[in-house]
């Protein structure tokens, strides 16, 4: 469904980021990119949805050109694409459901997401999508009240209310503990797995791209060193994607997860009780 042919970057400093990449992606695909920093792997998302410009080559999403849009045929086409940052993107001083209705913003227009007025579908579906995260009870929270991974819950919860065919995913887990980190990872292979969506997931945590992805592509230098299996990533492999030092961190694995939520009513247990607003 997405198609990536002899694509390259090269930013005005000349600093060459991509160079030939030729990979195809099929339906409801969860693929791991991984690789050294500076390997290209914000890059190579960011010319998926035109953040960035390709100097070379061709992106297709199913039937269309991706690299040859402009105007409204490009946003259209960014909305069926749903980006989730590193950084979480989210505006501090919103709630939780405008941050997440906010993902909207192609279809309602500026002026009618600015005044916060949102088709009362967008909200049906918000809400839906918050409860499916795990995050009914912080719908009113402010999103500057939240933590780390509540932040990203709300950030995929923003994705998916775009409907995307594909989700853009860059570093969902680097600023979490490890914990969080699993069960934000899973929550994001479930959700593609429920939905038939394909993702393309910058991770820095191989172990975790392991687990999670059902394939690996491994960049270095801007060039494809490695597309399998998650079991075909032997340490050879790491030594060629990485170098011989950088790879070798295996975390102990955890079963006893105890859920973010939880831990939080332990944390916020002396705040006042946030109203959860099913009718706004
Ligand atoms: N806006 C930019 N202008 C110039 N060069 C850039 C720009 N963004 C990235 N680069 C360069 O392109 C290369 C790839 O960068 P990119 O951010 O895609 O790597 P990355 O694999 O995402 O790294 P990290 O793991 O640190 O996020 C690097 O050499 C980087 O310096
Ligand atoms: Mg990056």
């Amino acid at each position: 469904m997405l198609t990536l042919s002899g694509v390259a970057k090269r930013y005005p400093t000349g600093d060459r980021a991509l160079a030939n990449i030729e990979l195809t992606l099929p339906k409801g695909q969860v693929m791991a990119l991984i690789g050294p920093s500076g390997a290209g792997k914000s890059t190579l998302i960011r010319c998926v949805n035109r953040l960035v410009e390709p100097t070379q080559g061709s992106i297709r999403l199913e039937n269309t050109e991706i690299t040859k849009l402009s105007g409204h045929k490009l946003r259209h086409a960014r909305r069926s694409m749903g980006m989730i940052f590193q950084e979480y993107a989210l505006v501090d001083r919103l709630t939780v459901m405008e941050n997440v209705l906010s993902g909207q913003l192609g279809y309602v227009g500026f002026w009618r997401s600015f005044l916060r007025r949102y088709p009362q579908e967008a909200v049906v579906e918000a809400f839906r999508l918050l409860e499916r995260v795990g995050l009914t009870h912080a719908i009113d929270k402010r999103a500057d009240a939240l933590s780390g991974g509540q932040r990203q819950r709300v950030g995929i919860a923003r994705a998916l209310l775009q409907s995307p065919k594909l989700l853009l995913v860059d570093e969902p887990t680097a600023s979490l503990d490890p914990k969080t980190s699993r069960q934000i990872m899973r929550l994001i292979r479930e959700l593609c797995a429920e939905r038939d969506l394909a993702a393309i997931i910058n991770i820095h945590d191989v172990a975790l791209a392991k687990q999670f992805a059902d394939r690996i592509v491994g960049l270095r230098a801007g060039e494809i060193v490695f597309d399998g299996d998650p079991s075909e990533l032997t340490s050879e492999i790491l030594t060629t994607i990485y170098g011989e030092e950088d790879w070798d961190t295996t975390p102990e694995p955890m079963d006893d997860e105890v859920s973010e939520d939880q831990r939080d009513t332990g944390s916020y247990g002396a705040a006042p009780a946030m109203a959860v607003g099913g009718g706004r």
